[in-house]
């Protein structure tokens, strides 16, 4: 199986060929054992391959592909750990790119809480550490609980593992820590010591790290606590999750504390009082990165004061009163040898680059996405061309510029889909413009779009189904026994249908990874509005988009009602007001929602799948808060707080906030200046009140 010339003897033609069949091959023999619980090699042979590949990677290091199994360490182990669920989730970061973001940033954070100019907004300024998040909890000082930040909502309890860092305090030092507390920071790699990690496994013929990132995530998550241990991790606190009692006025104070407690916390932490000042910083730690122990991307601010940024809260993933001021991408130089066109869930087709492979901060790169048609023109770039690539963090790679061009002909991007043969062609969106993206017109007959919207249906922000990742549904759909997403709960019975044998006796599944896909598909026959309605692919609705709809609707058959309402009643009708009524909610989602439910084949598949699943209800948030469930509107001028704070903190108490009146709504805050909102309440007998009113219902008075 492993290839017969000696690694010192291959060409590199040869080599390069013999790395993706590897890739492959084990990619294959990880899905088969993880998955599949079916290996589909013995252990040796497995090995073999492996160390085939670290040779052959030893000898050619610049052709390490991205997807090598060499940077694949640990990540099989993920089903091996209990998951973990965050008392309060682990966010990411909004970033910033240009000196203006940093002002934008500011800025809006002085107007979201109406801070007059000569107030100061003293943030915090730190080194953004590339590593992975931790969370750490303490119940009366000791460590019970570690765990990686997974989704955001649920990690992995990697308790054993956090606690062989030396970093990591098993009990809290010093007095005043809350009784209970989880304490967020990163792990990392230090350089120096990456460098010598990876010259020991280099030696010993194991799997080198493409970067210490890449090393610090795959020796912590692993199963045997020992290779952890061994393994010279270190970490920074920075920040927390829930706490049983507040410890601090300011971010400052509380990582200070931190820090007597027995953490780590990084000594380049200042505290900040301009935009000025904070640019100043980061061009200082910028011209210092690389001569800092650890690898950095960037620099985060923070709202120093905790009251701030309590008012602040957040937006979707990312708290208001953050962000990560980015470090220029790495970049590299390389040929493009030929455009490949995929084509997506909601039928786009994307141009994506094929490059001569090339390494750009440490990863090896061999696609890069060239967005579409237009970006293709206004780069002016064709096959043969030599191009500057960039790759920023966990983005696609992506093509900025035609360095030398060459002698092809210039690419013209196909004006059929590549899967199916019907014309693709852009639209004009009702403003006017026209779509940047192509579309294959084959809707339900393109087995591309089929295929892609079946893998989002079943994907980890979807159904997340276990065990059916897009490997099997590619295989599932070409066997003819699953085509739509209702045919995943009527699988065993479609297999019978279509006369095959069962599940049990197809090639790479055998009777207990059949049993264990069975019962995973049979876990999500009462999947979450959320993510039901985010894994049905309607355009503009995401995952952000079907959270607020959830959020706002509580019922799946309320929701659905509204979308029929609004379908049937057009734009302005009830119907569309109660969908757009939803705060975050703009005309495209409601839009996009109308033109799914018009589709008669989109009512047949719902019908279908809803007799498969029941969706659940979604729990009002802050169920003990007076407001949980109403819908609330804002009109006047407000005097405590601005209008975006005021509908921010309703939402978080679990309100619907809306933006305009109508006999749904149960209470009108109405301040000096309210006009036609609050006649409109009256005539309708509305609840009028108003701040200070509100602000006593609420318990903030
Ligand atoms: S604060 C709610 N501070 O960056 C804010 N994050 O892009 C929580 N990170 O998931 C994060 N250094 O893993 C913060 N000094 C720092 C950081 C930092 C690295 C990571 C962290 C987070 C990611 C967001």
């Amino acid at each position: 199986m492993t290839g017969g010339t000696p690694a010192s003897a291959l060409t590199e033609q040869d080599a390069v060929a013999e790395l993706a069949r590897l890739a492959r091959e084990i990619a294959d023999a990880d899905a088969a054992y993880y998955q599949n619980d079916a290996p589909s090699l013995t252990d040796a042979e497995y090995d073999a391959l492996r160390l085939r590949n670290a040779e052959i990677e030893a000898r050619f290091p610049h052709l390490k592909r991205e997807d090598s199994p060499s940077l694949k360490v640990g990540a099989e182990a993920g089903d091996g750990f209990a998951k973990a669920r965050h008392g309060i989730p682990m966010l990411s970061l909004e970033n910033a790119f240009a000196d203006d973001d940093v002002a934008d940033f500011a800025a809006r954070i002085r107007r979201f809480l109406a801070l007059p100019t000569e107030t100061e907004l003293a943030c915090t300024a730190e080194p953004k550490i590339d590593g992975l998040s931790l969370s750490l909890t303490y119940e009366k000082g000791r460590l019970v609980r570690a765990a990686t930040r997974g989704d955001g909502q649920t990690g992995e309890d990697v308790t054993a593992n956090a606690k062989t860092l030396s970093d990591i305090p098993a009990k809290l030092a010093g007095k005043g820590w809350p009784d209970s507390i989880e304490v967020r920071g990163e792990v990392y790699m230090a350089k120096d010591d990456f460098a010598a990690l990876n010259v020991r496994e280099g030696a010993a013929e194991r799997k080198v790290f493409a970067n210490p990132r890449n090393a610090a995530a795959g020796s912590l998550r692993q199963l045997d606590v020992e290779i952890t241990k061994s393994r010279p991790l270190r970490f920074f606190a920075y920040a927390w999750g829930a706490v049983s009692a507040p410890f601090s006025d300011t971010q400052s104070g509380a990582v200070e504390l931190l820090g007597k407690w027995g953490f780590v916390t990084n000594p380049l932490m200042v505290r900040v009082l301009t935009v000025e000042e904070i640019l100043a910083y980061y061009r200082d730690i910028e011209a210092r990165r690389a001569g800092l122990p650890y690898d950095i991307d960037g620099v985060v601010y923070k709202v120093d004061r905790l009251d701030w940024q309590q008012r602040l809260g957040f937006v979707s993933r990312a708290p208001r009163w953050a962000i990560a001021h980015k470090f220029q991408a790495e970049k590299a130089t390389t040929t493009l040898l030929g455009i490949d066109v995929q084509v997506g869930r909601t039928g786009s087709l994307t141009p994506v680059a094929r490059l001569e492979p090339v390494t750009v901060g440490g990863v090896m790169v061999s696609n890069a996405t060239l967005h579409n048609e237009d970006e293709i023109a206004r780069l002016g770039v064709k096959p043969g061309d030599v191009v500057e690539i960039q790759r920023a963090g966990d983005v696609i790679p992506q093509v900025l510029r035609v360095v030398k061009a060459g002698k092809g002909p210039a690419w013209t991007m196909p004006d059929v889909c590549p899967a199916c043969g019907s014309a693709a062609v852009r639209e004009m969106d009702e403003a006017g413009e026209m779509d940047v993206r192509r579309r294959c017109s084959g809707g339900l007959i393109c087995p591309a779009q089929a295929v892609e919207r079946l893998k989002h249906f079943v994907s980890r922000k979807a159904l997340d189904i276990d065990g059916l990742g897009a490997r099997q549904i590619e295989l599932f759909f070409e066997k003819g026994v699953v085509h739509a997403p209702q045919d995943i709960f009527r699988l065993r019975k479609n297999i019978e249908a279509a006369g095959l044998p069962p599940l049990e006796e197809w090639d790479g599944f055998g009777a207990a990874s059949a049993k264990k896909l069975y019962a995973a598909i049979d876990a999500r026959r009462t999947p979450e509005f959320a993510r039901f309605l985010n894994g049905l692919g309607i355009r503009h609705v995401g995952q952000t988009t079907s959270g607020q709809f959830a959020r706002g609707f509580l019922s799946w058959q309320a929701f659905w009602y509204a979308v029929q309402r609004a379908a049937e009643g057009g734009p302005g009708s009830e119907g569309y007001q109660d969908l757009t009524g939803i705060d975050g909610i703009g005309d495209a989602a409601a839009r996009a929602l109308v033109q799914f439910e018009a589709e008669p084949h989109n009512r047949e598949m719902l019908e279908a799948l809803l007799s498969e699943v029941e969706v659940a209800d979604e729990a009002p948030a802050a169920t003990d808060s007076p407001v949980a469930g109403k819908t609330v509107v804002f009109t006047g001028t407000l005097e405590r707080m601005t209008r975006d704070e005021a509908k921010a903190r309703a939402s978080a108490l679990g309100a619907k906030v809306a933006g305009s009146v109508s006999a749904k709504t149960d209470i009108l805050v109405a301040g000096p200046g309210a006009g036609s909102k609050l006649a409109k309440a009256e005539s309708l007998g509305v609840r009028t009140m108003t701040e200070a009113e509100w602000l006593a219902l609420i318990g903030e008075a």
